[in-house]
This record gives structure tokens, C-alpha cells and sequence, in this order.
């Protein structure tokens, strides 16, 4: 196994006038989880299509799992799984024979000893025999998972893998994924549009925004690039930003919506200026926030990363899925 996972120098994917993928520079060390983090059309999948060589590089090069992705795609497409954020299973067939067919789809030889390896690590061994139909939303990303790693990959790619599951089946998830890496030596490349979800679970991430890498680092590294404190704030009475601006500790202050986001030095020590300053207007509603990826992102792209709408769409996306994989 070489020391990286991936690599990629100038990573670049168009489509038609779309730069859905722009110059991107990325290393990812061996038995690692890395995370794509960036909203809706950011080209977290895009990169996913082109490194596992599902779709043509515009420009750039890039290697995973040792190969090279654009003279050896076949050895690529040997060495990595990909759980896709589309359903996959066949409804009617078994847990098992799920398994089966994906192992006939890849023909590989010797097969059962790792599917009932995998059965068991994902729970999934009383309910084998039972149709897929009659799965719980959890229960499936679990198999499909254990499909992605059938062929025992050495680098695996999920696509938003907790898309439209209950925070309690997402944690679950975590776990699971945080043990495929360290269990099984294997690296995985995740992307994700919830903030939690990469905090959690990733050695290191990269924000993309709009095709390109805009921050990377480890979760840790990446919020303690923000060494301020955001206050959002909402008034009853309209204030100036002016007025903001004058009170010490008070860095920046931008319009967002109805309300005002101010960064400030320390939350603690500007919000009894902050109050006693404001009293005549009055303040309808504050919310303070420590620096976490969320004001990373805020911070380097300039928005945020829209997250409830993100969630609203997630249903919307995953059941539009649901219905088109059944029919
Ligand atoms: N086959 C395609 N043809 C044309 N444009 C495409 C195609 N696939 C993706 N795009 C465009 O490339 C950009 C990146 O899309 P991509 O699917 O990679 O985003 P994403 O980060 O995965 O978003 P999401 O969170 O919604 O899944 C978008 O502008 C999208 O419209
Ligand atoms: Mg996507």
C-alpha cells in the first residue's frame, strides 16, 4: 500500500462551461478518513466520479490507491469501492443475495468468507435471508456498504453516506465508519454536507466551494484558524453598522438577513458592552458561536454553508432516490 490514499495536482473537471471541479490539489494519507465538506453543486460527487474513474479528467492528474487514474483506471476501479448516495440494492433479493450478485457483478472467486465477515461487523446476520424490502432505512446503508467492500477495496469512497437518516442511525453510522478504516486498514474519502458529520468523523477535511478547495486541515486546525468568536444578532430597531464597529473588541460586522454577524476578539467580554451599546434599540435575539467548521466555512467562503435548507433538500433528494431506485 503506498503512503498516500490519493493524490491529485491540478484536478480540474468541466462540463460543457461548468468547472465543476477547479484545479484542486489533494493528499490523502493511507488509512485515513478524509472529508469532502461543502453545500449543494460544490463538486463533492464530481470529484468522487473522476477519481474513481467513473468519469473523464479534464485536466490534472491524480493517483489512488498507487494507480494512476488516467493511464490505469482498470487497477483503480480494482482497488476502491464506492457507496454511492443512490440506492443500489435490489429490493427483492436478500441481504445475502445481494451480496452474491455483487460478487458475480465482480467476479470475484472466493467471496463468503469476507461476506459473512462484513454480515456480522454490520449486524446485519440474523435479518441475511430476509428481503432487502423489508429493511429498515439504516439497515441498508449498512449493506451497502458491506458491498463496497465485498472486493476487499484498499481506498473506499462514500457519498454522503448518512444523507436523510435519523440523527440516531447517523451516529451509528459513524462508528461503523470510523471502524471500517481502523478494523480494516482501509482509507476512506467521504463527502458530506453536515458539519457534525465531518468534525466527527475526519482525520482531515477539505471546504469546497464552487469546484474549489477552499481550507484544509484537520478539524482541529481548521476552527483554530478562526480565532474569533461570531455573535449573530437581531434587533428590534434597525442600528448602523457603524455603531457595531465602535464597540471595542467588535472586529467586523455584516449584514445577514434580518440580522447582524459580528466577529469578535472575545464573545465573553464584548457582550456586556454589546448590551449596555444597544439598549435603545433593543436586542430581539443573540446567538454566540465558538469557532467550529461551521465559522470556518462562514469565514473563508463568506456564507454559510446552508445547512437547514441542506437538510430540507437531503429529504427531498433521498426520497426522489428511493423512488427511482424502486421503480
Ligand atoms: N453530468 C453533468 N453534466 C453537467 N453538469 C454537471 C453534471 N454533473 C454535475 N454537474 C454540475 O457540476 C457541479 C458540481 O456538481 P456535483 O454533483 O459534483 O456537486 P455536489 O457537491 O456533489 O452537490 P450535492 O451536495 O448536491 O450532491 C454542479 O454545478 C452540477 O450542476
Ligand atoms: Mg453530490
Amino acid at each position: 500500500m503506498p503512503t498516500e490514499a490519493i493524490v491529485a495536482h491540478g484536478l480540474t473537471k468541466r462540463y460543457g462551461k461548468i468547472l465543476a471541479v477547479d484545479h484542486v490539489e489533494m493528499k490523502v494519507p493511507a488509512g485515513s478518513v478524509f472529508g469532502l465538506l461543502g453545500p449543494n453543486g460544490a463538486g463533492k460527487t464530481t470529484i468522487i466520479k473522476v477519481l474513481t474513474g467513473l468519469s473523464e479528467i479534464t485536466e490534472g492528474d491524480a493517483w489512488v490507491a498507487g494507480f494512476d487514474v488516467r493511464h490505469d483506471p482498470m487497477h483503480v476501479k480494482q482497488n476502491v469501492g464506492w457507496v454511492a448516495a443512490e440506492v443500489i440494492l435490489d429490493d427483492d433479493l436478500s441481504g445475502w443475495e445481494n451480496l452474491w450478485l455483487q460478487a458475480r457483478l465482480q467476479r470475484l472467486e472466493t467471496w463468503k468468507d469476507r461476506a459473512e465477515a462484513l454480515l456480522k461487523y454490520f449486524s446485519l446476520g440474523d435479518r441475511r435471508k430476509d428481503k432487502v424490502s423489508t429493511y429498515s432505512t439504516g439497515m441498508r446503508k449498512k449493506l451497502e456498504i458491506a458491498l463496497a467492500l465485498l472486493h476487499q477495496p484498499q481506498v473506499i469512497f462514500m457519498d454522503e453516506p448518512t444523507i436523510g437518516l435519523d440523527p440516531n442511525t447517523r451516529h451509528m453510522l459513524w462508528e461503523l465508519i470510523r471502524g471500517v478504516h481502523t478494523e480494516f486498514g482501509i482509507s476512506v474519502l467521504l463527502t458530506s454536507h453536515y458539519i457534525e458529520e465531518a468534525d466527527a468523523l475526519c482525520d482531515l477535511v477539505s471546504i469546497i466551494d464552487r469546484g474549489r478547495f477552499v481550507a484544509t486541515g484537520s478539524p482541529d486546525e481548521l476552527k483554530s484558524k478562526v480565532k474569533a468568536d461570531l455573535l449573530e444578532i437581531e434587533t428590534t430597531e434597525p442600528v448602523s453598522e457603524a455603531r457595531f464597529r465602535a464597540i471595542p473588541g467588535v472586529a467586523d460586522a455584516k449584514p445577514q438577513g434580518k440580522e447582524w454577524v459580528l466577529r469578535v476578539s472575545s464573545a465573553e467580554e464584548v457582550l456586556p458592552r454589546l448590551l449596555s451599546t444597544l439598549k435603545p434599540e433593543g436586542i430581539r435575539r443573540i446567538n454566540v458561536e465558538k469557532p467550529s467548521l461551521e465559522t470556518v466555512f462562514l469565514d473563508v467562503t463568506g456564507h454559510r454553508i446552508g445547512q437547514e435548507e441542506g437538510e430540507v433538500m437531503d429529504y427531498r433528494k433521498f426520497y426522489a432516490q428511493m423512488r427511482r431506485a424502486r421503480q
